[in-house]
């Protein structure tokens, strides 16, 4: 039986948690056999701050992988109140740093060191302005007071707008978008600015955090929202417009530490992620703006080429049963489930 076939280069993730230790050979051949690179996220415990703690972490990744595997680990800095200009821009210098991810403290899980005042990284934008480094932002305000569906639009205007305006040549991303009020202010920019999707706010709206119950797997950061918000997301990331691309945001936590009194925040998706979003496109009726989203759009933005080998995915066919959770015991993740089908197999291109 043969259904409807797509072949694309083979695409990149822009926003990756990897973990470490057990955790990261558990869940990387994932995201590696599928995605050729990753921007991969610093918030270990402690965070990944310097040149040297990235390029000992990227070392740890590859040797969680086979001899000689393609894939790619793009690293990053957690950016901290102290974060030093100079450590920075040699770690960008010497291709170790692609960019620095600020968290603003308290936004997230392992957030705890990120940033407090704005004014006490003025020195390192000034730095990341001036050599083209770009900024990741968690766009989220940690203020207890703002209510959790308005964080990221209060950001935007709090925080977003006047770091730009201070900066007008920062390139800035603002990861994992969920609102209109994110999309909007994104289109409407000048210059500068991108944004990455991920599969599962394309899928989900926050009904899915409640359907018949508390549902702690489908709860992430920043949280879901409504259902106009997911409109507005599919509608731009099909839109062909490339300031828009994959950031797949996987984030795997252990299924002990969500279903828990305090659960946390994260989806692990990388085992569907590209069918996922294969099947959104398809939806869509844009399966001719995939190969842009997840594997041109990104790497544009990044300066790089796109890589060179391809990926085919395949419709309706075989039989691969849908994976619920990868790992054993102690160390069990729930994969995303959005709950609707996912007609999308990846049938060559692994690796
Ligand atoms: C991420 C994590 O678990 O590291 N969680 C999440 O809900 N997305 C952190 C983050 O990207 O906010
Ligand atoms: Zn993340």
């Amino acid at each position: 039986m043969t259904g409807e076939r797509i072949e694309i280069a083979r695409p990149d993730d822009w926003h990756l948690h990897l973990r470490d230790g057990a955790m990261l050979h558990t869940i990387v051949g994932f995201s590696a056999a599928v995605f050729g690179r990753a921007i991969v996220m610093p918030n270990l415990v402690p965070p990944v701050r310097v040149p040297e703690e990235a390029e000992a972490y990227r070392a740890r990744i590859r040797a969680a992988l086979p001899d000689g595997h393609p894939f790619e680990p793009l690293m990053t800095a957690y950016m901290t109140d102290s974060a030093d200009p100079a450590d920075i821009r040699a770690g960008f210098e010497n291709g170790i740093f692609h960019a620095v991810k600020l968290y603003p403290a308290g936004a997230t899980t392992n957030s705890e060191m990120g940033v407090t005042r704005m004014a006490a990284i003025r020195p390192v934008l000034a730095e990341m302005e001036k050599i083209g480094m770009p900024l990741l932002v968690h766009g989220e305000v940690a203020d207890p007071e703002v209510d959790v569906f308005d964080r990221e639009a209060v950001y935007i205007e709090r925080v977003l707008e006047p770091m730009r305006r201070g900066f007008p040549g920062l390139r800035v991303v603002l990861e994992h978008v969920t609102t209109v009020d994110a999309v909007e202010y994104v289109r409407a920019a000048e210059s500068g600015l991108a944004a990455t999707i991920t599969p599962h706010h394309l899928m989900i709206n926050r009904n899915a955090i409640f359907r018949g119950g508390l549902r702690p797997h489908m709860y992430c950061l920043p949280v879901a929202k409504r259902e106009r918000h997911r409109l507005a997301l599919r509608a731009v990331a099909v839109s062909g417009d490339s300031r828009f691309f994959l950031g797949t945001d996987s984030a795997p936590h252990p299924r002990r530490d969500k279903e828990a009194d305090c659960g946390c925040a994260g989806i692990f998706n990388a085992p569907n992620a590209l069918q996922c979003v294969a099947q959104v496109f398809d939806e869509e009726r844009a399966l001719d703006r995939l190969e842009g989203f997840v594997s041109r759009a990104g790497a544009e933005f990044y300066g790089m080429a796109p890589n060179s080998d391809r990926i085919v995915l395949e419709k309706g066919v075989g039989s691969e049963a849908p994976r619920e959770r990868v790992g054993v015991a102690d160390h069990a993740i729930r994969v995303f489930d959005p709950g609707t089908p996912i007609s999308w197999r990846i049938a060559s291109g692994l690796r």
